[in-house]
């Protein structure tokens, strides 16, 4: 395991100051008291540790939120797709995963799981179409099949924008998108949401699938990474 140490000292009172040990622990920042510094304990497994202070991101929204909104979500899908004989849901990694999985188990109508990952570049006016580049394809063919994309988020709309043309370039019988999380403000290339969970402002969010630098995605909520978090 490896820890990141900062040591903090914050004024009590003059002259005096208090030693905090911040260490990087899973998905949260804990702090390690004086006292277990003092005594010689420092650096100790944050969650064996009776006096850590586990730091999170702020709720944006909670797991209940979440549960509700993704029973939400698949109840309009069922019903979307009521005629359908089989829809085929694709997530794209790695962020969809969470929401895929909680969104599939949902879901009444017959349905099968595919995924595929891209990766994103910053994207400059002149080459939007080469922001996003395929990484791993589906496995099966989705020639006509009914298709949903499903997203954690959409910030600037190429990766969906991408995967749009991509997959209807293979001919499926329709193809829908799924997002958990939008981000209107941040749009520069328009795509069309079928399904969709929370329109957010243009906030760093992390947990439920998403991350910062690979970090907070197994969180069980949606949080705001503050600057001082990063
Ligand atoms: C995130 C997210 C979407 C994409 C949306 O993926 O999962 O796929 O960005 O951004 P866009 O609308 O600006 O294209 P990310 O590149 O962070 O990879 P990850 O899912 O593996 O974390």
């Amino acid at each position: 395991m490896s820890y990141l140490l900062s040591l903090s000292l914050s004024g009590l009172s003059p002259g005096k100051s208090q030693a905090v040990l911040v260490t990087l622990d899973g998905n949260n920042w804990v702090e390690t008291s004086q006292e277990r510094l003092r005594e010689g304990r420092n650096v100790p497994p944050a969650s064996r540790s009776a006096s850590v202070r586990p730091m999170k991101p702020p709720t944006l929204f909670s797991e209940e939120e979440i549960a509700d909104q993704v029973a939400i979500l698949a109840a309009e899908i069922d019903e979307a797709y009521a005629d359908a004989d089989q829809l085929v849901l694709i997530g794209v990694l790695k962020g969809s995963f969470i929401f895929l999985a909680d969104l599939a188990r949902k879901l009444t109508i017959p349905h099968r799981v595919e995924f595929i990952a891209v990766s994103s570049y910053g994207a400059k006016e002149s080459d939007v179409a080469d922001s996003v580049r395929l990484l791993m394809d589906v496995r099966h063919p989705i020639v006509g099949e009914h298709v949903l994309l499903v997203e954690d988020i959409v910030d600037t709309g190429h990766t969906l924008a991408y995967l749009k043309r991509l997959l209807e370039a293979r001919n499926p019988a329709s193809l829908k998108t799924a997002t958990m999380l939008h981000k209107p403000d941040r749009t520069e290339e328009e795509v069309d949401i079928d399904f969709l969970g929370f329109t957010i402002p243009d906030v760093w969010v992390v947990g439920y699938g998403l991350d910062y630098a690979e970090r907070y995605r197994t969180l069980p909520y949606i949080g705001e990474l503050p600057p001082e978090m990063r």
